[in-house]
C-alpha cells in the first residue's frame, strides 16, 4: 500500500488505524500548521502570561500561545496586534466558552458566609465586594475583534462554541483545538468539527476542561488518557498534563501523539507574568502538594495546596458556581499578597513542576524539541558535470557527507552517477544547520578544489520538502 502522503513525516495517527486525519487532497489549514514542525505548543495561561512568552516561545520553534480568556477588548487588540506582527510562524489564541451561570443570590451569600472569618482576621470589609463574572465566554462580539487577526490556531476550553460562531472562526481559516478530558469529551469534540484534540490529564496545571461531565472520578492521567483518545478518534490528538522534558516529550509520542501542549514548565520562564509568590511556591518544596480545587473560580483546577485550600477543604461545595467564585476571592488574595503571602492566591501548577525554571522561553522550548524525532525539511540537490575525478575526489566526497552526517544533523545523504554526471541529495532539518555544514574548513576546501580540478561546472539547489510519501520495499526474504 503506498502510504497516503502528508506534509512534514509527523505520525499523525496511534499505530494500528490508517491516516485517516490526513486526507492527500487540497491542503487544509492543519495541513499548513503541520508543514511548520514540531506540534510544540506552550499551553495559554490566563493571568500567567501574554505575547512576551507566546513570541518566544514561536522565535524558538514551537508554538506559542496567548490566553485570552481573562483580556478585556482592548488589552486583547493590543496582544494580538503584538502577536501577529512579531512571529510568521504559527500561533494560539485560546478562549473559554463555558456557559455563565445565572445569578444564585442564595449560593452567593452562603460563600461570603464562609469566606467571613478570613475577610475578619484580615480587617476587610466583605460587603463591599462587588459580585462579578470574572472570566467571560468566546462570543460573536469577541469573535469581531479577533477576525482581522485571522489567527493560525483558536483553542477552546470547557468544550466548543455555538455551532455558528465555530464555522466562523473555522471559516476564517483558524485550526480549531479543543481540550478533552475524557474519551467521550474527545468524541464529541471530534463529532463537532475540532481539528485536533488536546488530551488534558489530570496531572496538567490550571483548569480542567471538562465539559461533559462534572464527575472527577473520569478524571486521568494523561498516559490513560491519551492512548485511549488516539484509538477512538481520527484526528490527531495533542498530549497535555505532566510533559515538562523531551523525555515526556517522546513518551506521548511513543502512545501516538501527534504533538504536546505545555504549561507548568513554562511558568517560571523569564518572559511569563507569574508573580513572585507564585514562582517561589513553584520552585519550593511546597510544589510536591496539588490538588484539584474549585474554590479560586468554580470549577476544578490544580494549584499548590495553601491555606484557604487547606481550611476549606479544595472543593467546598459552598463555593458558587464558575466563574462566580473569583469575585469574593480576589481581595483576600491581594490583601495577602501584599503581605507576601500566597495563602488566598491560586498558586496553579501541573502535578510536574521540575521542569519550572528561571530561564528564557527559548532555552526551556529548545528543550522540549529534542524530543521531536528531526523531520527533513530541506533537500540540497548538487549536480555537477566531472572533469577529472582522483582517488582524493573520493575521499573528499565520503569525508564530506560523514561531516554532514555525524556533525551537523544531516539526515540522509544520496549520491548517484552516471557517465560524467553526479547528482547527491542531502536531507536536512533545517536552513541553519545546511548553513553551518557548508561554512566548515572542510567544506570550503573541498568546494575550491572542485572548482579547479574535479568539474567542469556544477549547480546547487535548496528546496523545501512540502510533502512526503513512500512506497515501503518488500521485507528480504
Ligand atoms: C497557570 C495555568 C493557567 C492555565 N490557563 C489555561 C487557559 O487559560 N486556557 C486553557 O485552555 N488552558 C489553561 N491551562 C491548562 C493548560 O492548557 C494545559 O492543559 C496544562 O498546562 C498542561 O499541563 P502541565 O501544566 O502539566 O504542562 C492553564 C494551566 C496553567 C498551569
Amino acid at each position: 500500500m503506498i502510504a497516503d502522503p502528508h506534509p512534514s513525516g509527523l505520525t499523525l495517527k496511534a499505530a494500528g488505524r490508517d491516516n485517516a486525519a490526513m486526507p492527500s487532497t487540497a491542503p487544509t489549514p492543519l495541513h499548513t500548521l503541520l508543514t511548520h514542525g514540531p506540534l510544540l505548543l506552550q499551553a495559554p495561561m490566563a493571568g500567567s502570561q501574554g505575547s512576551a512568552l507566546a513570541l518566544a516561545v514561536c522565535q524558538a520553534g514551537g508554538i506559542g500561545a496567548l490566553p485570552a480568556a481573562m483580556l478585556a477588548p482592548e488589552a486583547l487588540t493590543q496582544e494580538l496586534t503584538r502577536l501577529s506582527q512579531g512571529t510568521n510562524r504559527p500561533w494560539n489564541v485560546n478562549f473559554f466558552c463555558h456557559t455563565p451561570p445565572e445569578p444564585d443570590a442564595a449560593r452567593e451569600a452562603r460563600w461570603r458566609e464562609t469566606l467571613a472569618p478570613f475577610y475578619a482576621e484580615a480587617g476587610l470589609d466583605i460587603d463591599a465586594v462587588p459580585a462579578g463574572a470574572g472570566r467571560v465566554p468566546f462570543s460573536h462580539t469577541v469573535a469581531d475583534l479577533v477576525e482581522p487577526f485571522r489567527p493560525p490556531i483558536v483553542s477552546f476550553h470547557f468544550g466548543l462554541p455555538a455551532p455558528d460562531l465555530l464555522a466562523r472562526v473555522k471559516g476564517w481559516g483558524s485550526v480549531v483545538l479543543s481540550s478533552a478530558t475524557t474519551v467521550e469529551e474527545a468524541l464529541w469534540l471530534e463529532a463537532h468539527g475540532v481539528d485536533a484534540v488536546i488530551a488534558q490529564g489530570i496531572e496538567a496545571g490550571g483548569h480542567r476542561g471538562m465539559f461533559r461531565t462534572d464527575d472527577l472520578t473520569t478524571q486521568v492521567g494523561t498516559f490513560a488518557l491519551l492512548p485511549q483518545i488516539v484509538a477512538a478518534v481520527n484526528v490527531p490528538v495533542i498530549a497535555a498534563g505532566g510533559i515538562a522534558d523531551a523525555a515526556g516529550v517522546r513518551a506521548a509520542l511513543a502512545l501516538g501523539a501527534a504533538g504536546v501542549q505545555v504549561g507548568t514548565a513554562y511558568l517560571c520562564s523569564d518572559e511569563a507574568l507569574t508573580s513572585p509568590i507564585h514562582r517561589a511556591a513553584l520552585q519550593s518544596e511546597a510544589a510536591r502538594h496539588t490538588q484539584l480545587t474549585t474554590l479560586f473560580s468554580g470549577r476544578p483546577a490544580r494549584g499548590i495546596v495553601n491555606r484557604l485550600m487547606r481550611e476549606l477543604g479544595p472543593l467546598n461545595p459552598a463555593a458558587p458556581a464558575f466563574p462566580t467564585a473569583t469575585a469574593a476571592i480576589a481581595p483576600l488574595r491581594a490583601h495577602g499578597e501584599k503581605q507576601g503571602s500566597g495563602d488566598f492566591s491560586p498558586l496553579w501548577s501541573g502535578q510536574n513542576a521540575r521542569g519550572c525554571r528561571s530561564a528564557p522561553a527559548a532555552d526551556i522550548t529548545r528543550e522540549l524539541l529534542q524530543g521531536f524525532p528531526a523531520v527533513a525539511r530541506h533537500v540540497v540537490i548538487f549536480r555537477a558535470t566531472a572533469r577529472a575525478l582522483d582517488a582524493e575526489y573520493s575521499a573528499t566526497a565520503a569525508q564530506l557527507r560523514e561531516l554532514a552526517l555525524t556533525r551537523f544533523g544531516c539526515l540522509d545523504f544520496v549520491a548517484v552517477t552516471e557517465g560524467d554526471q553526479e547528482v547527491a541529495l542531502s536531507y536536512w532539518p533545517d536552513e541553519a544547520s545546511i548553513r553551518a555544514w557548508k561554512q566548515h574548513a572542510d567544506h570550503l576546501m573541498a568546494q575550491q578544489l572542485g572548482r579547479e580540478r574535479w568539474y567542469a561546472g556544477y549547480s546547487v539547489e535548496v528546496a523545501a520538502i512540502t510533502r512526503h510519501y513512500h512506497r515501503p520495499a518488500p521485507a528480504q526474504a
